[in-house]
């Protein structure tokens, strides 16, 4: 696939391995006596729960889940309406969703209210991406990959439009994105 021009590289593949690596190790260590539930928020962050995953040398449970939401594609507001296809059993688990971004930070907090529900034993957060300039509510990020700047990205999982998921490292859109 060529890359549009308006593709600016802001991680490098070998970056995003390299910090996965080290989060793996965090977990390792820090779920060494645990079996967690990993909870991969779909789709985006797909590619980054595989690579992650496949370096855990714990016990583990994988499951994904879909949001459904309403608003614009470029960014999201408080409007999230449900969770699809959560399978597991929560209760009395030691549960970590895997992100791909946190912007305003409504998903994420959406996500905990709900599986906190569920009574689980612990609750944790680990994302591969989190765009401070953005935050509209204060969220706590257990485990984070970067920290990036205000720019819309795509890539390792992340789309413009439905696209550019596919690509290994991470780029931004080097265009304005209109306010809502
Ligand atoms: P939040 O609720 O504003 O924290 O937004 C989280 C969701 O918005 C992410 O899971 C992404 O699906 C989407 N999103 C936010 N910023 C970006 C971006 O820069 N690129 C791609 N998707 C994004
Ligand atoms: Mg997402």
């Amino acid at each position: 696939m060529k890359i549009p021009e308006d593709l600016k590289i802001l991680i490098k593949k070998e970056q995003i391995q390299e910090k996965i690596t080290e989060l793996a190790s965090l977990l390792n260590k820090d779920y060494k006596e645990k079996a967690p539930v990993l909870i991969c928020v779909l789709k985006g962050a797909f590619m980054f729960a595989a690579d992650l995953i496949r370096q855990l040398k714990i016990t583990i449970e994988v499951d994904f889940i879909k949001l459904s939401s309403y608003g614009s594609n470029a960014t999201s507001n408080g409007d999230i309406k449900k969770i699809h296809g959560l399978n597991s059993e929560l209760e009395g688990k030691d549960v970590l969703i895997i992100e791909d971004i946190v912007d305003t930070g409504h998903t994420i907090t959406f996500l905990l209210k709900e599986l906190t529900e569920e009574n689980p034993n612990s609750i944790r957060v680990c994302s591969l991406t989190s765009k401070p300039a953005r935050r509209e509510v204060e969220v706590k990020i257990d485990y984070l990959g970067f920290k990036i700047p205000n720019r819309f990205i795509v890539g390792y999982g992340l789309d413009f439009n439905e696209k550019f998921r596919n690509l290994a490292d991470i780029y931004y859109l080097d265009i304005e994105i209109p306010e809502e």
